[in-house]
């Protein structure tokens, strides 16, 4: 399963990037707009600190000006996957872009409807946004099972990307269900590997090996 931070934050994902666990990043307008830093500027920085798929949203909702933005988009980095809006615009540039081999990452995904037309459209990624969902009193997680059981039966490549992860459960969930991927927003990166017995096991080694009054090294 790959592992994508949701974030526009550069500092943040380089560090991160360092623990060798992040495969890519997902970005959107409203991340980009918290982390304060100009869209191409950011986008250049993160597909420089990680090897795999950067997703970078286009704003525009009609056809033409869809594709002029992906493709604008897709030149800045060979690891640029253009992200669209599930709408019949978005899903028409999709398939121009899979022409020009250009990844895409098809976001707003709240229906096995829409990933169903999504992956007909030849989409890399659908996002089916699990924690909106939950939100508004639906059931996220059981939208990723309808869907990968919808790709399953007819051997769709697109791949599930769950999207609006909310707490780690989310991501235990989405792997069990099989997704292919999970965009993570840092915190939530960070909280996967916590766990106190761990923290309480570390302390009582360490405090044990002290008064061994060896060393190893
Ligand atoms: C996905 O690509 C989106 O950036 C993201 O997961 C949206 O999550 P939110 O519901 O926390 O805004």
């Amino acid at each position: 399963m790959q592992f994508f931070l949701d974030s526009a934050d550069v500092d943040v994902i380089k560090k991160l990037a360092l623990t060798g666990l992040v495969d890519g990043v997902t970005t959107n307008p409203s991340l980009v707009l918290q982390s304060g830093w100009s869209f191409e500027e950011a986008l250049r920085e993160i597909c420089a600190a990680v090897e795999g798929p950067v997703s970078a949203e286009v704003v525009a909702a009609d056809f033409e000006g869809i594709v002029k933005e992906g493709l604008h988009l897709a030149k800045i980095a060979n690891n640029i996957v253009v992200k669209v809006p599930l709408t019949f615009d978005g899903l028409k540039a999709c398939q121009v872009f899979c022409v020009e081999e250009i990844p895409v990452n098809v976001t707003l995904c709240f229906s096995a409807s829409q990933a169903l037309m999504a992956a007909k459209a030849g989409a890399t990624f659908i996002s089916p946004f699990i924690g909106r969902l939950d939100d508004a009193g639906h059931d996220g997680l059981h939208l990723i099972h309808e869907i990968a059981q919808i790709y399953r039966q007819f051997d769709f490549e697109t791949q599930i990307l769950a999207a609006s992860i909310r707490h780690p459960l989310h991501v235990i969930e989405a792997a069990k269900l099989g997704c292919d991927a999970a965009t993570i927003p840092p915190k939530i990166f960070e909280q996967l590997i916590k766990h106190p017995l761990t923290d309480k096991g570390l302390e009582n080694f360490t405090k044990d090996w002290a008064k061994t009054g060896q060393k190893i090294l």
